[in-house]
């Protein structure tokens, strides 16, 4: 069984990898010839870790190769896969459907062997259908070519074990054959004990929105309880340790901090509020607007956190450590840590930036910002240091350490992966998210007071 990937971003480029892995001959797919020469070399455009391996191997062992031809795809390919994006549409929540629209409808127009298109991109639902009629008007007369539905659920920074031994399984079919052809393509995994379900279109692409939903729902549901202990005291990460002792409730996704970021999370759950709005049930999923919210409020906080600790923005030296959306990864779309950079910035002071991997993706976004490459240059002037993502660099950072390299002595820890108490007793004031802000012993009072007035008017 031949396979092609449509599509070489993150999920694309792992899906083609991965199937290499697992034996087959892959073929993958971009319109960016820059980026089908880059992975034609071995040479992987973005970070993830152990993918530039697995590409490296299978390049040069002749099982996975990249076009931008759909011609050659279509008469090469008995497998389809579609994993283009579908980003949200400038000035509305929906996802704008044009790379898959396109990606299908070439394939239509150009295969030209009996196959079956296996969508993977996270669509809203009823998209299976509708992209099935667009085929059987567009394929070539006497040429058997159907879709099925097959989203895929790996997180970035491990997408490669994610891809090969993934939770689950979801595909939907119009037929017991495109069942088969698919048990076939996954036989590896479904061996190993993955569990597989088979169901109709319109479930397979909602599991996949209701997932992340799920998951959007669960950080905000905490990040929503930070709020409260934030003015009320409590502390937030205990408050997670022991309601996620409940198996019904789990631990996972309860780290209260800035918030959740990237490329799937805020953009499908606005997605989903779009086409819920479009099929006449907009209070269905009002409930994500709520959640949306909370998720940016938590940005805003750091922001009125670091001017309350310094009394002003203006002009003061800021180090934002970690910009990526989650550590092990150089996506900063819709990341919290470079939002909340961003906006220090806009009002008024002097950011220095630093992360282990998303610096030059980050520059690429917003070019104002002073970029540096160590956490050692980035806070040699600063009078506040801003942990945005867990990074283990900046994990394993103590009072002492970092001490050694900045005159700061105000810290902000916005995932909460410092001890908090280490860093009060050797003299820092640190702020948190989840946490009431007491700040250092050697705060003048009135300063203190002045805090825990302003408190009571958050954002
Ligand atoms: C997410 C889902 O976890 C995957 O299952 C899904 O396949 C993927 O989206 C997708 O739709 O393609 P990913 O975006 O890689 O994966 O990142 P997550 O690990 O889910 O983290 C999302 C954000 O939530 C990050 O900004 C992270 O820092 C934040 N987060 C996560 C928290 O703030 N608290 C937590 O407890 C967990």
């Amino acid at each position: 069984m031949r396979i092609t990937v449509i599509g070489t971003g993150y999920l694309g480029a792992t899906h083609a990898a991965c199937m290499a892995e697992l034996g087959f001959e892959v073929l993958g797919l971009d319109v960016d010839p820059a980026r089908v020469v880059s992975l034609s070399q071995g040479r992987l455009p973005f970070h993830e870790p152990g993918l530039p391996e697995l590409l490296k191997k299978h390049v040069e062992s002749g099982r996975l190769r990249f076009t931008t031809s759909y011609q050659e795809a279509g008469a090469w390919g008995d497998v389809h896969f579609v994993g283009v994006g579908t980003p949200q549409l400038p000035g509305s929540g929906a996802a704008d459907m044009s790379f898959v629209e396109s990606a299908v409808l070439s394939l239509a127009q150009n295969i030209s062997k009996d196959s079956l298109i296996v969508g993977k991109s996270t669509v809203p639902v009823g998209t299976a259908r509708r992209l099935r009629e667009i085929i059987r008007e567009n394929k070539r007369p006497g040429v058997s070519v159907d879709i099925a539905w097959n989203p895929e659920f790996l997180r970035e920074g491990f997408a490669v074990a994610d891809t090969l031994a993934p939770d689950r399984l979801v595909i939907g079919v119009a037929s017991p054959e495109h069942e088969s052809v698919l048990r076939q393509v996954y036989a590896a995994a479904i061996a190993d004990g993955v569990p597989l379900i088979a169901t109709d279109f319109e479930t397979a692409e909602l599991v996949k929105v209701a997932a992340n939903a799920f998951l959007a729902t669960k950080i905000s549901f905490i990040n929503a309880f930070s709020e409260l202990t934030e003015i009320a005291g409590g502390d937030i990460r205990t408050l997670a340790d022991a309601i996620g002792l409940d198996e019904r409730i789990g631990r996972r996704f309860l780290n209260a901090g800035v918030g959740f970021g990237g490329g799937c999370l805020p953009k499908d759950i606005r997605a989903l509020q779009a086409r819920a709005g479009e099929l006449g049930l907009e209070r269905s999923m009002r409930f994500l607007q709520e959640m949306d919210q909370i998720n940016l409020r938590r940005r805003a906080r750091v922001v009125w956190l670091s001017r309350s600790m310094l009394g002003s923005l203006s002009q003061r030296n800021i180090a934002v450590l970690g910009i990526t959306f989650k550590p092990d990864s150089d996506d900063v779309r819709d990341s919290p840590g470079l939002d909340i950079a961003n906006k220090l910035f806009e009002d008024g002071a002097e950011v220095t930036v630093y992360d282990p991997a998303g610096n030059a993706n980050a520059h690429r976004r917003f070019p104002h910002l002073n970029y540096l490459g160590s956490l050692r240059d980035a806070v040699k002037n600063a009078e506040l240091v801003l942990v945005l993502t867990e990074w283990e660099e900046f994990k394993a950072l103590t009072p002492e350490s970092l001490a050694a390299l900045t005159p700061a002595r105000k810290i902000i820890d916005g995932r909460n992966i410092l001890e908090h108490s280490i860093w009060d007793d050797a003299g820092w004031s640190i702020g948190s998210l989840g946490r009431r802000y007491w700040p250092a012993r050697n705060v003048p009072s009135q300063d203190a007071a002045q805090l825990e007035v302003s408190s009571g008017s958050v954002p």
